[in-house]
């Protein structure tokens, strides 16, 4: 393991929490997926995210606060509903795009004039946003702690094999329980807009708003993780659906190409050479082994990945996008 990582202890984030405040670049575990944080409120910092990650710099970041009491400090004009959202939902997997204040500059928005915000739930991001907090720091600008176009990373390792020497630190908490990213809702006025699906559930949004959040339409603010490609492996992948799998091995294998696949409900047959992964059968199972089972698979460096596709139903959606 690379020698930047280290285990989370109370010293290790007090030293995390020092790095932000002088300006370096740290890596912390949350529920979702591991952030590669900087202070938000320094644009030097900031932009030492850009590069770390080779992303293109007019991404727009998220925001992780400590608790919801910052909210006002980097968004102002906040809709009830939001509100009700960020009380039901923080900590937790849940971000919020709002009208900036002027301490949410151009290179951690992207030059647009909203600011993405979440407060994260896991222990290790809240004890170092709340000594980074302690030494002056309004919040920690994150994406996740990835290459640009990598696939988003769930341990420590991941995110020392994308980033290692590139970071101050990588804060080792363990594998995210929850496996994919934050929601993302916006708003356009009070009416809500969904900008990218994640680890809260649409169902439990409308529950708290009375009304389902619209899809986030062009025109509305962007969200770089929409892309399909965002998410890619290196080596090709392909949806098969369940019933389709079986034939279209054995098609690969009349074609002699090396075929890693991801199962759910199909078996592996007694045949099959490869790299052979069964996710769990229910959603948040396979949503937190997901990014780390596409990891392996792409390290199996086959012709072909096969993802047997998962259920159509709403408790899915997060995982099919
Ligand atoms: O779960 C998560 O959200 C993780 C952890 C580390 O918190 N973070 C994460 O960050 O997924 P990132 O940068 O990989 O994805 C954030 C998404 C991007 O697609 C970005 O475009 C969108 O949030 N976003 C951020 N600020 C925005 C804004 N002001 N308007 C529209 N989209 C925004
Ligand atoms: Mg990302």
């Amino acid at each position: 393991m690379n020698a930047t990582v280290v285990p989370a202890t109370a010293d290790a984030i007090e030293r995390a929490a020092a790095a932000l405040a002088r300006g370096s670049l740290v890596a912390f575990p949350t529920e979702t997926v591991y952030g590669l944080g900087a202070d938000a409120a320094n644009p030097d910092a900031v932009r030492a995210i850009f590069s770390a990650k080779g992303r293109p710099a007019d991404h727009p970041l998220i925001v992780h606060l400590p608790d919801a009491s910052h909210l006002d400090a980097w968004a102002r004009g906040v809709p009830d509903g939001a509100r009700a959202l960020a009380q039901t939902f923080w900590p937790g997997p849940l971000t919020l795009i709002l009208p900036r204040t002027p301490l949410a500059g151009d290179a951690v928005t992207g030059g647009q004039d909203t600011v993405g915000l979440r407060v994260p739930a896991h222990p290790v991001a809240q004890a170092l946003l709340a000594a980074f907090a302690a030494r002056g720091g309004h919040g920690v600008a994150a994406p996740s702690a990835n290459r640009y176009g990598h696939v988003s990373p769930t341990t420590a390792a991941h995110v020392a094999d994308d980033l290692g020497g590139r970071v101050a630190m990588i804060l080792d908490g363990g594998a995210c329980a929850v496996g994919i990213e934050s929601t993302i809702v916006a708003f356009d006025g009070d009416l809500p807009l969904l900008l990218r699906p994640g680890g809260v559930s649409v169902d439990a949004i409308a529950r708290v708003l009375g009304q389902a959040p619209e899809a986030g339409t062009a025109g509305a603010p962007r969200a770089s993780g929409s892309h399909a490609s965002h998410y890619a492996p290196r080596t090709a992948a392909f949806l098969v659906d369940a019933r389709a799998l079986p034939t279209e091995l054995l098609r690969l294998r009349e074609r002699d190409e090396a075929v890693a696949v991801l199962a759910r409900g199909v078996a592996r047959p007694d045949d099959f050479e490869g790299r052979w992964i069964a996710a769990p059968p229910d959603a948040e199972g396979y949503a937190r082994d997901l990014y780390a089972n596409l990891r392996a698979l792409d390290a199996a460096q086959a012709d072909a990945i096969l993802i047997e596709a998962p259920p159509g139903d709403a408790a899915w959606t997060a995982v099919r996008d």
